[in-house]
């Protein structure tokens, strides 16, 4: 059975919960304070906590911080009174969630229902055929490498946040999937989901997209129009392209953010918005800031937890499973039966720097499974043009990124050497420690256990 823990000092609340609980099937456990919880925890841990963030004797952030701390598979939920920063500040600290006083009872029967989900896969997930999936955030969002899983992760524990989110990175890095995953993670995942691109439109346009309109509010407004915002009621709103917003708009869309309230294009009367809002860019809107071109109290206000995506080309060891992702997903749609890659054309895409990125990486095996015989990708596969950019050599015409000329060059010492790593490192100058580092990041390791 689950063990549950509720420290709260206000005696009504503390009465609902455990009232709450015990008909979900939870063995409860309430505490006045902090202290008297932290000891009964040293005696049993607890599966699940909650925390009201005001206690008579100590800090709730601080019982926070010591749970998880002593027991970090405990699943903490905060309560209480938050100030972003707050939440913000647990959710780092490791909290689930964080629920509002006063806590509305579907909020937390949802909740404790979702705590319970996590705990009972935690057990599941130990088990070993479990492991592969962990590659997948959600199905079709792969990620191997440390920066990829840290990211998963951030993205588990905003999901059940409901702050704005900024992400910010290069074309083709996955903005639009990473948006998609925390939506679905999240508890609005059963409401809309709704994609705006802010760029090539005019302020017009923008505020009766996003906003909607009022019968006659402007000529051609035949009818009344539901905004974006307002249909995406209780979901997400992704507004992509967030860098092109004119800065006329950019205050207004401000104006909705603080007020929580939307007004229709013609309007009077103010509608009040759930949503959750992520934004996206490939621009450096700190850059863009400064040009003037947007506006920094917007930024703060869309940017309480940022996403950084990493390029591809900072995670080589994402590429061998982005392959065989794409090559299942491109055999189902093309009807082919692609089971491999060979060694040299996977080492040639290994060296490859992607100014695209994973879209880029995507388009290559597209095109390379739509064109192969067999079952297996070779270089000949890969389009002509793209075997021309990155078959080259480093010293010649084709640029490559700092990262594939060291792997390149790692590569050809361990050749030479015939895998002597003693030998490598010293010819290389650097600890052996770090060239082995070095092989595993950039798949040399493989290379030598096929030898
Ligand atoms: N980690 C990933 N796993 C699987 N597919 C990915 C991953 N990252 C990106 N993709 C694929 O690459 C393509 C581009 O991804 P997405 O549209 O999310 O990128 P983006 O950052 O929004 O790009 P842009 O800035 O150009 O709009 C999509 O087809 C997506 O499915
Ligand atoms: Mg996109």
């Amino acid at each position: 059975m689950i063990r549950v823990a509720v420290i709260d000092n206000e005696d009504a609340a503390r009465s609902m919960m455990e009232r709450l609980l015990r008909q979900e099937g939870f063995q409860v456990t309430t505490f006045r304070a902090g202290k008297p919880f932290l000891a009964s925890m040293r005696q049993t841990p607890f599966d699940l906590v909650f925390i009201d963030l005001e206690l008579p004797d100590i800090e709730g952030l601080e019982v926070l911080q010591l749970v998880k701390q002593a027991h970090g598979k405990t699943e903490a939920i905060i309560t209480g009174k938050a100030s972003v920063d707050t939440v913000v500040e647990a959710t780092r600290k490791g909290a689930f969630h964080y629920l509002a006083k006063p806590c509305r009872w579907d909020d937390i029967i949802l909740m404790v229902r979702r705590a319970r989900e996590k705990i009972e896969s935690k057990d599941e997930n130990r088990r070993p055929d479990r492991e592969t999936d962990s590659t997948c955030l959600t199905p079709g969002f792969v990620g191997a490498s440390k920066a990829m899983q840290d990211i998963f992760a951030l993205i588990k524990k905003l999901a059940l946040v409901n702050c704005n989110v900024l992400i910010e990175a290069e074309t083709g890095t996955g903005k639009q999937l990473a948006a998609r995953a925390i939506h679905e993670l999240s508890p609005r995942r059963d409401n809309p989901f709704v994609y705006f691109n802010c760029g090539g439109f005019n302020e017009e346009l923008i505020c009766s997209e996003l906003f909607g309109h009022e019968k006659g509010s402007f000529t051609g407004a035949a009818g009344m129009k539901i905004g974006l915002l307002e249909s995406a009621a209780g979901g997400t709103v992704l507004l992509d392209e967030i860098g092109e917003m004119p800065l006329s708009m950019q205050i207004k869309l401000l104006h909705v953010l603080q007020e929580r309230q939307v007004l229709r294009v013609g309007g009077t009367k103010p509608i009040d918005l759930d949503v959750r809002i992520i934004a996206a860019t490939n621009r450096n809107l700190k850059q863009s800031i400064r040009r003037g071109l947007f506006r920094e109290d917007l930024y703060y206000r869309l940017n309480v937890v940022g996403i950084q995506l990493p390029r591809l080309r900072e995670r080589p060891e994402d590429i061998p499973p982005l392959i065989s992702h794409f090559i299942k997903k491109f055999n189902s749609s093309f009807g082919k039966k692609v089971r491999h890659i060979s060694p040299q054309a996977l080492e040639l895409l290994m060296a490859y720097s992607f100014p695209g990125n994973v879209r880029e990486l995507e388009n290559i095996i597209q095109r390379s499974v739509a064109l192969a015989d067999g079952d297996t990708l070779e270089i000949e596969d890969l389009s002509a043009k793209f075997q021309e950019t990155v078959g080259g050599d480093p010293g010649g015409e084709s640029l490559f990124s700092l990262e594939a000329v060291e792997r390149q060059h790692i590569k050809k010492v361990l050749q030479k050497t015939a895998y002597n790593k003693k030998l490598a490192s010293h010819i290389l100058k650097i600890p052996r420690t770090t060239l082995w580092r070095k092989m595993k990041k950039y798949g040399l390791a493989e290379t030598e256990d096929k030898k």
